[in-house]
């Protein structure tokens, strides 16, 4: 691989052993979803693409489809076309015949004092409509306008996406943790003119004020040029306004205040063309600008409801409990759209996982009876680092646990196995992306064994390659890593980047496409952008991002957004941000920065500098440490060389630097951040 990729966060995982095979549970295959081993020949590729059948069959069509893959304007793939369905319908209405009274949603307030709220599906559907019908009587929203959501984990999210999803409206749901003015980028490039948010929500202990981040979305919007006309607020608690900042007169509304108007209403839901879009979901890339995953109806729900009841294993009478956010990829497939669409009980957790204490998760596993628990490795060993007896102290039981997001380290997996799963669960490491909607990589839980720290061959219907830098297959087994890729296309891919083809084509398909008219997915493969190994049996490694974005706490940063933050500071002249180990999170961003002539370096300009980070892309994204040096090192042709910067930070061997224009700063960045 070349120096850029082996710079990238994938240096971590390399030296890993390949770890022993563990057969899933006994008790665990015995109810398990899938345990027909004739799934993978079912989903061979010279069954592709109608195959995917089985996928759009788990769905209910107001139209049936006729074609099942049409690749004429290829890259964007058009699934199931001829189709037309309604998401919200898929997920809500279909389930009252038999489910109405079983709680579709269990939301677990932060406040322990607070009791828990048991939605059913017939509440759900009811404040589902009651919302859809302020949304196009009282907004006069409709089909393929675009509404920002800026929600944190209430109800109230779930609720307003499914809202959007009735009449066809494009919801866009920005993190709760992102900034206002990350907030108002996304407002303005997705040409929304109505913001959704709420006045608080509970995070450590503290009501947050969020109703005013949203005042400074709707400003930065503006100032792009894009005029947001109405600003929805839910409150934490109906008629007690928990927000400091005032409503603005003709253009705050508070939703409960609306519902009054609609109380019983019913909106029937709108049949959507199968490749009508169901939301955008921003994401970070290698250059600054997020990029807005655009995301289908039928595709991406007929691929998301599949993955949850055969990855997932979710049966309706199932408590299953995924802890992400659902202001992240993960959450809007496997909180929202995958487990409802299969009449699961879904749970969500407002506040931090360790609040009050270490055991808060596990009380909840307990109360709730828990038995599918799904969360990332950063969670994992934050939860293994601050109680790592406390699982053993309740009387829970998991048959099935996820993790996701980030490479896991066999050490952490064998802690999640023993202590959290008790030894009895079924466990699946997926990896996948926000653009690929749904699971590539993991085990069947009741078919395959697991591996600790992979994860896992192809699941059916994807099948992974992995390519050097010139398009040659490394083979399985070779113990070389390179670029994983996608051999074929498949329904829960993005359509595009919204509004920027060119960036879809360019950034996921021009390295391997050999011809760039061809009208043949095979010609067409899908690079991830991440490095991987793949085993002789076939199981993949995820090493780590071969692009500019790092992945803090499994949740993905554009180095370029967080060095441009930086540069909004007077005093800086250049910035590097590379990625630093963390026992915890992963990796961390290490912001290095260099000042314009005149400048001192002080702590205060570096507190100045990590929170302008703050405020301009989120808390999230804010450096561990602020490096003030006196110049960067650089290539003879002035290229920052950041994975000198990243050796540093991490105690490894800087390597040759020789050929550097000015080799002499390497030893004095060392001795400054190391000594
Ligand atoms: O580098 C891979 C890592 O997370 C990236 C995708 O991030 P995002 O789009 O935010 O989606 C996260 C949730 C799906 C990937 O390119 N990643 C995701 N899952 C895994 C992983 N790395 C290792 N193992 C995983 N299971």
């Amino acid at each position: 691989m070349s120096e850029k990729e082996n710079g990238s966060g994938a240096h971590y995982a390399v030296h890993w052993q390949d770890e022993d095979n563990i057969n899933p549970p006994a008790e665990f295959i015995g109810q398990a979803n899938m345990t027909d081993p004739g799934v993978f020949d079912r989903f061979s590729l010279d069954k592709f693409p109608e195959c995917f059948k089985e996928f759009a069959d788990l769905l209910d069509w107001d139209q049936y489809w006729h074609t099942t893959l049409d690749t004429s304007d290829a890259p964007c793939w058009n699934w199931f076309v001829g189709g037309k369905l309604n998401a919200s319908y898929n997920c809500v209405d279909r389930h009252l015949a038999k489910y109405k009274n079983k709680t579709a949603i269990h939301f677990v307030p932060e406040p322990e004092d607070e009791p828990v709220v048991h939605m059913t599906y017939q509440e759900l559907y009811q404040r589902v409509n009651e919302t859809a019908a302020v949304l196009r009587d009282f907004c006069g929203l409709k089909a393929g306008d675009r509404v920002t959501l800026h929600l944190p984990m209430t109800p109230e999210l779930p609720i307003t996406m499914l809202a959007c999803a009735r009449l066809g409206i494009i919801h866009s749901q920005v993190f709760a943790g992102f900034s206002g003015q990350a907030c108002g980028e996304r407002i303005w490039d997705s040409e929304s003119r109505v913001l959704i948010t709420i006045d608080g929500y509970y995070r450590n202990g503290k009501l947050l004020d969020h109703k005013s981040i949203g005042d400074v979305a709707v400003e930065v919007a503006l100032k792009e040029g894009q005029e947001v006309d109405k600003v929805l607020v839910w409150q934490r608690y109906p008629g007690k306004y928990a927000s400091a900042s005032p409503m603005v007169e003709g253009r705050d509304y508070f939703v409960n205040d609306l519902l009054k108007q609609y109380v019983r209403v019913r909106v029937d839901p709108v049949p959507m063309p199968a490749e009508g879009i169901l939301f955008l979901m921003y994401t970070s890339g290698s250059t600054g600008r997020p990029k807005g995953v655009q995301h289908s109806i039928g595709g991406y729900l007929a691929y998301v409801a599949w993955m949850s009841k055969v990855i997932q294993d979710i049966h309706p009478e199932d408590v299953y409990w995924c802890m992400a956010d659902i202001g992240w990829i993960t959450g809007h497939s496997f909180i929202v759209y995958g487990p409802l669409a299969i009449a699961a009980s879904s749970v969500i957790y407002e506040g931090l996982p360790t609040y009050p204490d270490a055991g808060r998760v596990w009380r909840i596993a307990e109360e709730l009876d828990v038995n599918i628990f799904h969360t990332s490795p950063t969670l994992i060993r934050g939860l293994r680092k601050a109680g790592p007896d406390e699982p053993a102290k309740y009387n829970y039981k998991f048959k099935h646990m996820t993790t996701v997001g980030e490479p896991i380290e066999p050490e952490v997996w064998k802690w999640y196995y023993k202590v959290v799963g008790k030894g009895k669960a079924a466990i699946v490491d997926t990896w996948w992306q926000t653009e690929t909607g749904g699971f590539l990589c993991s085990t069947i839980p009741a078919l395959s064994p697991m591996k600790a720290g992979s994860a896992g061959p192809g699941v059916p219907g994807i099948h992974p390659i992995i390519l050097d830098n010139d398009g040659n297959e490394i083979p399985a087994g070779a113990g070389k890593a390179g670029n994983i890729c996608i051999k074929n296309p498949w329904p829960g891919l993005m359509q595009t980047i919204w509004k920027d083809r060119d960036r879809y084509v360019a950034t996921y398909f021009e390295r391997y496409c050999k011809d760039p008219n061809s009208k043949d997915w095979r010609d067409w493969p899908y690079m991830a952008g991440d490095a991987a190994v793949m085993a002789a049996d076939g199981y993949v490694r995820i090493l780590g991002r071969i692009d500019d974005v790092i992945n803090v706490a499994g949740h993905r940063l554009g180095t370029k957004e967080i060095e441009s933050a930086a540069l909004t500071v007077e005093e800086v002249a250049e910035a590097a941000v590379i990625a630093a180990k963390d026992e915890i999170k992963g990796v961390v961003p290490d912001l290095y920065v260099s000042l314009k002539p005149g400048y001192e370096a002080s702590q205060e300009l570096a507190a100045k500098i990590s929170g302008a980070v703050s405020t301009v892309v989120g808390k999230i994204a804010r450096p561990r440490q602020v490096f003030i040096v006196p110049d960067m090192p650089k290539t003879r042709s002035g290229k920052i060389m950041r994975r000198i910067l990243a050796s540093i930070s991490n105690r490894a061997d800087v390597g040759d630097v020789t050929s550097l224009s000015n080799p002499e700063i390497v030893e004095q960045i060392r001795k400054q951040v190391q000594d």
